[in-house]
């Protein structure tokens, strides 16, 4: 016999003893210790059967008369029903797991079955081990045309040294940023699609990529057509421009004409006052010459950021006695998008800064950060509650939202840091080529 059912059975036995000599309660508690044990130990329901057998064989041979052995078999019942009971309740424990479990499996099959994001895992040799069902309404295969195969071919061939590097980092335990990649689908066509992957753990191993994949074709599509809208604003801005310009230059170049003539017939005291006239119309057209340079800055074109900003800046202090301060550089040239994105947005948070903020100073600073442009906005003015502001439904400012749009347009970031008597300051990043080039040649 195991030794550990020798002591067990010799422990019951005494248990046993203990009862049929009046010892009650202490006794009974003594047999459920026994099957506490027995469990412990990781034996099962037969060895207890053999503990309790061996206990009271014993008990049965010390017993003399027909009634002692009748009171010993009665008491084996109890003690039996009593040992008994830590297995009853460990069994039922395993069944409230089992279902539990169960349940919990269940709700995380629904959720993955009814995603609208293709879940996916691949093993740790790049094969698709799963696919939730919307794989095929997004892509119009079917799963089992690809279950078990390499993910490789699925991906627009560009795409794949990305798509390689992913699934090295995520199999040596990085959980790598959002990447994108372009997936083949039934069609021929392919789907832009952005990637979230993670390892795939069991037992404390790594054994493959657990991935979510969502399609961002109306996203790129929405971008893409806020581009565009951009794009014909900048031109509708530029005919405007060019209009001020031109037409109302020309409207008070033939004004001076006329003052000339009228100067020439008047007496000189008289024509002294025409000439304050014709200053005062210059300053105009100096006003309006700047107005439409910063409508439409062909600096900007030729230039670049840089250069317009401080036109910008220059023009707007002139004209409301803000200091405002230009420091660091945007760098090399940005894409023509970018750069006019910063200027639009720099230009309605200087108009914003006139409007609203009562500030005696703006500073303007730009840092670089590996792939990323940080612009900051920064006022001392009277500030604003910034969650309210966003908030505000009916006559809302389109201003703020207006900066928001053009830089999801160009795939930027915006953070407002105000408060009330605190000042303003916009925090806007976007993204750009670490590598770009520093060309200077004009653009149109
Ligand atoms: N620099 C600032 N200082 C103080 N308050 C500001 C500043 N910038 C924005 N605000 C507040 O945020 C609100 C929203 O600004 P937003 O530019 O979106 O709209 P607006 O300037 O009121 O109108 P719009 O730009 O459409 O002409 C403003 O009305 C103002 O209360
Ligand atoms: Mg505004």
């Amino acid at each position: 016999m195991n030794p550990d059912v020798r002591e067990l059975a010799a422990e019951y036995a005494r248990a046993l003893q203990g009862y049929l000599a009046g010892h009650g309660e202490a006794a009974l508690q003594q047999a459920y210790e026994v099957g506490r044990q027995t469990l412990a130990k990781g034996l099962g329901v037969l060895d207890m059967a053999t503990v309790q057998h061996w206990g009271l064989l014993r008990a049965l041979a010390k017993s003399r008369t027909p009634q002692e052995r009748s009171r010993a078999l009665r008491a084996g019942q109890k003690l039996c029903v009593e040992s008994l009971l830590p297995f009853e309740m460990a069994h039922r424990r395993v069944q409230e797991v089992n279902t539990a479990l169960r349940d919990s499996e269940h709700r995380y099959r629904n959720l993955v079955d009814t995603a609208r994001d293709v879940i996916y895992t691949l093993s740790s040799d790049g094969r698709l081990k799963t696919l939730n069902p919307v794989f095929e309404t997004i892509t119009g295969w079917s799963r089992t045309e690809w279950l078990g195969k390499a993910f490789a071919p699925l991906v627009y061939p560009d795409d794949l040294p990305r798509a390689a590097a992913m699934v090295q980092a995520v199999l040596a335990g990085q959980a790598p940023p959002m990447f994108e990649l372009r997936i083949l689908s039934r069609s021929g066509s392919y789907i832009p699609g952005e990637f979230m992957v993670t390892p795939q753990i069991h037992e404390g191993q790594i054994v493959g990529v657990l991935g979510v994949a969502r399609d961002i074709t109306d996203r790129q599509r929405a971008d893409e057509a806020l581009r565009h809208l951009n794009e014909a604003l900048e031109e509708e801005i530029k005919r405007i421009a060019h209009a001020l310009h031109d037409e109302a230059g020309q409207l008070l170049a033939s004004v001076h004409i006329v003052l000339a003539d009228i100067a020439r017939e008047l007496p000189t005291s008289s024509s002294q006052r025409l000439e304050e006239v014709r200053s005062l119309l210059n300053k105009i057209e100096e006003q309006l010459r700047h107005l439409s340079h910063e409508l439409r800055p062909t600096i900007l074109d030729d230039l670049g950021l840089q250069p317009a900003l401080e036109f910008l800046a220059d023009g707007v202090s002139k004209r409301t006695g803000l200091r405002i301060s230009v420091a660091g550089t945007p760098g090399s040239r940005l894409p023509p998008a970018t750069e006019t994105a910063l200027y639009r947005i720099v230009q309605e948070a200087l108009t914003n800064v006139t409007r609203h903020a009562q500030a005696a100073h703006v500073a303007i600073a730009f840092s670089r950060n590996g792939h990323a442009l940080c612009c900051s906005i920064q006022d001392d003015g009277a500030g604003f509650d910034v969650p309210t502001t966003r908030a505000r439904r009916g006559q809302r400012g389109l201003g703020l939202m207006g900066i928001q749009e053009r830089l999801n347009a160009v795939g930027g970031t915006l953070n407002i840091v105000s408060e009330p008597g605190r000042g303003t300051e916009l925090l806007i990043t976007v993204p750009v080529e670490a590598t770009s080039a520093d060309s200077h040649s004009a653009r149109r």
